[in-house]
Order: C-alpha cells, then sequence, then structure tokens
C-alpha cells in the first residue's frame, strides 16, 4: 500500500471476464510479462522485502509462480524451488546408476518454418542421483481436489523459505506449499503473491504480502 509502482503494476494485469468459465474475471499476469518496467518494478518488490531476511529457499508454485520466483531468487541470492502439480518431478531411480556420472550425446533435429533443419549436438551430464524421491500434499479446488510434489533434499531442515505465486483465491494452494516446506522443516517466513482478490478467506496461519489488490474477481 501506498507504494508509487502498485497503479503501474496493476494496470499492466489485464482482466479477462468470463475466463475460463461464465462469472470469472481472470486476472492475466501475461500482459505484466510484456510490460518490463511493470514487470521489474513487481520484482523489485519483493526483492525489496526479502533481500535481508534471511532466506535461502524461494519456492515457486506452478505455473505462474515461475515466472516471478526464479527472478526473486537470483537477486536476494536464495535458491529456487519449484512445487509442482502431479507428475511431473522426476522420481525415477536405476539403481544400477544410481551415483554415477553419465554422459549422454544427443542428436536433436530442429525444425523452423524458416530455415532448413538442423541437428542439435547435446551432450548432458547427468548424476541420476538427483532424479529423487517426492513428497505431495491436496488442497481443496471449487470442485474436487489437486496436489503439489516437491523433491525430498531440496530445502534443508532450519532454511528460511518463502513462497511465490501469482494470485491468492482460497489460499489452498499456499496452504499446500507451507505443508510441504514444513514438512522437510524449513521454516515458511511468509507467502507473496502479486494479486491479492478481496475479500479473501485468509488462511489464519499465512502472513501473506499482496502487491496488488483487484477487485471483482471470485
Ligand atoms: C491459480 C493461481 C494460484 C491458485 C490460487 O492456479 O495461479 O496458484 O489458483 O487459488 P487458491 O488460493 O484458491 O488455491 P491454478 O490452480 O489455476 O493452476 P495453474 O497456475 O496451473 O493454472
Amino acid at each position: 500500500k501506498g507504494d508509487p509502482r502498485l497503479q503501474g503494476i496493476s494496470e499492466a494485469i489485464r482482466v479477462v471476464p468470463h475466463f475460463p468459465k461464465p462469472g470469472i474475471m481472470f486476472q492475466d499476469i501475461t500482459t505484466l510479462l510484456l510490460d518490463h518496467k511493470a514487470f521489474k518494478d513487481t520484482v523489485d518488490i519483493f526483492v525489496d522485502r526479502y533481500r535481508d531476511m534471511g532466506i535461502s529457499v524461494v519456492a515457486g508454485v506452478e505455473a505462474r509462480g515461475f515466472m516471478f520466483g526464479p527472478a526473486i531468487a537470483l537477486a536476494i541470492g536464495a535458491k529456487f524451488v519449484p512445487l509442482r502439480k502431479p507428475r511431473k518431478l522426476p522420481v525415477h531411480i536405476n539403481s544400477l546408476l544410481a551415483g554415477q556420472l553419465m554422459r549422454c550425446v544427443a542428436f536433436i533435429p530442429l525444425c523452423s518454418s524458416r530455415r532448413p533443419s538442423k541437428n542439435l549436438v547435446v551432450i548432458v551430464l547427468q548424476n541420476p542421483e538427483y532424479a529423487g524421491e517426492v513428497i505431495a500434499e491436496s488442497y481443496e479446488l471449487e470442485y474436487g481436489t489437486d496436489c503439489l510434489e516437491m523433491h525430498v533434499g531440496a530445502v534443508e531442515p532450519g532454511e528460511r523459505a518463502i513462497v511465490i505465486d501469482d494470485l491468492v483465491a482460497t489460499g489452498g494452494t499456499l496452504s499446500a506449499a507451507i505443508r510441504l516446506l514444513e514438512r522437510m522443516e524449513a521454516e515458511v517466513v511468509e507467502c507473496a503473491c502479486v494479486i491479492g482478490l478481496r475479500e479473501v478467506k485468509v488462511v489464519a496461519c499465512l502472513l501473506l504480502v499482496f502487491c496488488v489488490d483487484s477487485a471483482g474477481s471470485t
């Protein structure tokens, strides 16, 4: 509140009526990403707040938390931990290969509509130990449930973490994110979103930092 950057950020967020279904006023942050000043101001507001708070983990919620979280993490000197939707994080461990460094060479054809196809040579150094175990937390949606997953070992006990997303509505997604981090014994210092919806059912245990208050959505 009172930050002169907020108005420009608010104006850069497009509100799309009746998307994805009638009655929903969709808060579209893709237009914010197209506006360099508004995008930078958004990241800077979070960086200003978290730079000196001893944060070593920025956890971002798929998908739109991935658009703000990494920039904030880089600027404050923290690591970025993706909290993903189910079955996106690799969990397969080949016990024969575990612990060995693999060198894979692949030839991948790249096609463009304007240029002839080329082969891209990719050399990958891969340690299969990184394909690890995940933990999951489910949360309620309007109809049904969804789930977030995090790699075990992504955070260490005692690390100070923040959770970043574009928007909070019921708080169910952020609550699942908090539970994941706390199961790994990280300390969740705050959750921060670009857009806070008015009349939101705020979960009592959260300290939510809203960049922009937006009217007229569910
Ligand atoms: C939206 C939004 C938040 C979540 C907030 O994501 O980006 O992550 O809803 O809602 P809540 O506070 O009621 O939990 P969505 O579930 O649409 O997933 P998506 O980003 O993968 O489209």
